[in-house]
């Protein structure tokens, strides 16, 4: 398979960047497609460990390009620190890199905006990762506010529509919110180094994959995010502004969908979620508790504590559809190694009656109780297992049923945080 899409299948954070990073051997170009700062990619290969925001995790293989396309909002400042710290380590960029013109720009005030909407707003905020993803967006869709790559390019475009900006949003932030108005000057200043500075990765990325797709070249697109945090499809309003699912590969890269030819989703062997909105296998108890610190599920983008609770086969299920699942990977199945027993969630139940797809209605959502089937634990250290057949027992059968309830054959399966700590399923 040469095109494929690795996405996450839950609410993000299931170890996309790891699945990335292995089957980045089978692939010559990794693309970055949507979201922005907020991804938190994490990968490990020994004692090396890096985290990515928006550079493609590909980027560590030096004969691999990389892409960040149209559907990516970019923070330059992110984008430089995350360039700096890779050349610091040895790892060049230059000629592997190609970000498309019309990616959009995060601008500082995206992000006091933002900063100052979820103040605002108190005890329902939508606890994003405040690095201006949605205010980025809506300029986007607003169209008359949205700046991109290729203004940064353009010197007889750009101070305009930062000083237009900048007035503009100074009245949100001084007359709504109370808060502080920015200098233009500084702004304008930064922007035209990141433009000097970002000029030489430039190029018509649409072309140069499609090109390279149609020369038999493989690529790798990085979701970032998961599929219940999809604009469209996730658990709205506490989602994040960005398609995604799939679809969101082929409008973010501008390839078309029949070049695709597997699309692989990421699922933790259980579920976490960071930030607000609903999580109906959520554990607020002490075995959440317990998996938080056995999996140290802590942001690697912010440093929050994830709320963990068990595998939901219904949002799986959900995301199998939505993306068209050719399978699963399967993360961290070791952290279950020590539990005594382990719960999957099979379906939900409302007022009495059985819900086998995940609502689309919140309110419906809120009343709705996850029904559990309760599997024995293999208790057994998995991380030094290399093939399905080694694994204990409960553990294929966990697996197994896994498959069944969201009907979806797993292709892999992490045992452990490294790149080797890796099981391939034929
Ligand atoms: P990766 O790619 C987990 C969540 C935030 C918040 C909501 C909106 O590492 O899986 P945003 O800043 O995007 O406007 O926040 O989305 N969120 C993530 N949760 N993993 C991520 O990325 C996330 N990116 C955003 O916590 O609930
Ligand atoms: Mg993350």
């Amino acid at each position: 398979m040469s095109v494929r899409i690795v996405l996450g299948a839950q609410w993000g954070d299931e170890g996309k960047a790891k699945v990335v990073d292995y089957l980045t051997r089978d692939a010559d170009i990794v693309v970055r497609y949507q979201g922005g700062a907020n991804a938190g990619h994490t990968i490990k290969a020994g004692d090396l460990e890096f985290i990515f925001h928006l550079i493609p995790a590909g980027i560590v293989h030096p004969d691999k390009t990389c892409v960040i396309g149209n559907g990516v909002v970019l923070d330059p400042a992110a984008l430089f620190q995350e360039i700096d710290d890779l050349e610091a380590r040895g790892i060049t960029i230059q000629d592997r890199l190609f970000i498309s013109p019309n990616t959009h720009l995060v601008m500082p005030y995206h992000i006091c905006l933002e900063r100052a909407s979820e103040e605002k707003i108190g005890e329902n905020r939508i606890g994003t990762t405040l690095r201006g993803i949605g205010p980025s967006y809506a300029d986007k869709i607003n169209r008359s506010s949205g700046i991109r790559i290729g203004d940064l390019l353009d010197p007889d475009v750009l101070p305009a529509k930062i000083r237009a900006n900048v007035r503009e949003k100074n009245e949100i932030l001084t007359k709504l919110y109370g808060s502080d108005p920015l200098d233009e000057i500084p702004i304008l200043e930064a922007y035209i180094a990141y433009g000097e500075r970002i000029a030489p990765f430039v190029t018509n990325t649409s072309v140069y994959l499609n090109d390279a797709i149609e020369a038999g070249k493989r690529v790798l697109f990085e979701g970032a995010q998961g599929t219940l945090l999809d604009i469209d499809h996730g658990t709205y309003p506490y989602v994040t502004s960005s398609n995604t699912t799939a679809g969101g590969a082929c409008t973010g890269a501008g390839v078309g969908p029949t070049v695709i030819d597997e699309v692989i989703g990421v699922a933790k062997a259980y579920t976490t979620r960071v930030g607000n909105g609903p999580f109906p296998t959520e554990l607020t108890d002490e075995t959440g508790d317990r998996i938080r610190e056995i999996g140290q599920e802590y942001g690697a983008t912010t440093g929050r504590p994830r709320r963990c609770g068990w595998f939901d086969a219904v949002i799986v299920r959900m995301a199998a559809r939505i993306n068209g699942l050719s399978s699963l990977a399967i993360t961290r199945l070791d952290i279950l190694d020590e539990l005594e027993e382990i719960n999957i969630c099979t379906h939900y139940t409302r007022k009495g009656s059985r819900i086998d797809h995940f609502p689309v209605d919140l309110k419906v959502l809120e009343g709705c109780e996850p029904a559990y089937e309760t599997l024995p634990g293999w208790q057994t250290p998995t991380r030094a297992i290399r093939t399905r057949e080694d694994l204990p027992d409960n553990a294929k059968s966990y697996l197994d049923r896994i498959v069944e309830l969201t009907r979806t054959p797993i292709s892999l399966v992490s045992v452990g945080p490294d790149r080797d700590e890796t099981i391939a399923v034929d």
